[in-house]
């Protein structure tokens, strides 16, 4: 029998820990992470004209139009390596993203599998990107007090330097909260009415997720 490949969407508030969790799961499942806030910060890094349009938008924590993140992810999914299934980590994030998403898996001959909820309360996520720090070489994930690097401002995994993302300032937090609350909360009831979402508790630590995700995965067949 064919394995069955698993393609799945991480939705939640900023600071919910999608890109923590991915980082977890992609190594356990053998999944590729695709990240549209990462794709983003390469083109913006890279002074593309992708990146140079996205900059502005990112740094005011609104939405980048939903034509440009689509495309990114569109050209992602084509490549070999997502064959083996994939992790969607801020994506989709408007409904009309979501239609995309659909289509354009459909064309590919795939579909989603299961769309995980990270429910999180504001005070959770907002301590989490105050004090989050992130991998200049390497993209890892560190908090200043939630999972402190053993030598400040260093990477844990590979010496690289820490730094605050432009976005994580209190006033483009704010914003970014309330962009989630208006745009992207619609996802919830778009994915609940296909039957694909399912509620996971964003506010324990990491490692607990992880393992109610397992078991998750493992009632819906999934392992
Ligand atoms: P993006 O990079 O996707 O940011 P986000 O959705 O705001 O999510 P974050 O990366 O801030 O949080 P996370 O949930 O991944 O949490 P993390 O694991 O890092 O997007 C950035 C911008 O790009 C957007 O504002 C927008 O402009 C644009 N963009 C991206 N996608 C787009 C799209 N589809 N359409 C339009 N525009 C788009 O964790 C946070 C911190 O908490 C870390 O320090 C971590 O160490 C810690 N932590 C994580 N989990 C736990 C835990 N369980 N317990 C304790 N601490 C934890």
């Amino acid at each position: 029998m064919e394995e069955r490949k698993l393609n799945i969407v991480l939705l939640g508030p900023p600071g919910a820990g999608k890109g923590t969790q991915a980082d977890i799961l992609k190594k356990a499942f053998d999944l590729l992470h695709v990240s549209t806030g990462d794709l983003l910060r390469e083109a913006v890094k890279a002074e593309s004209p992708v990146g140079r349009k996205a900059s502005e938008y990112m740094e005011r924590g609104e939405l980048v139009p939903d034509r440009i993140v689509t495309e990114l992810v569109k050209e992602r999914l084509k490549q070999p390596d997502a064959k083996r299934g994939v992790i969607l980590d801020g994506y989709p994030r408007t409904k009309a993203q979501a239609e995309a998403l659909d289509a354009a898996l459909n064309e590919l001959g795939k579909a989603m599998d299961l769309v995980l909820y990270m429910k999180t309360s504001e005070d959770v996520a907002v301590q989490r990107l105050s004090g989050r720090r992130v991998c200049r070489k390497c993209g890892k994930n560190h908090h200043v007090t939630n999972m402190p690097p053993s030598a400040e401002g260093v990477c844990d995994i590979c010496g690289g330097e820490l730094y605050q993302r432009k976005d994580d300032n209190p006033e483009t937090v704010k914003n970014r909260l309330r962009v989630y609350e208006d745009s992207t909360k619609d996802l919830v009831g778009y994915y609940r009415g296909k039957g694909l979402l399912r509620e996971v508790n964003g506010d324990i630590s990491a490692q607990k997720l992880f393992e109610d995700i397992k078991s998750l995965f493992k009632k819906e067949g999934f392992s």
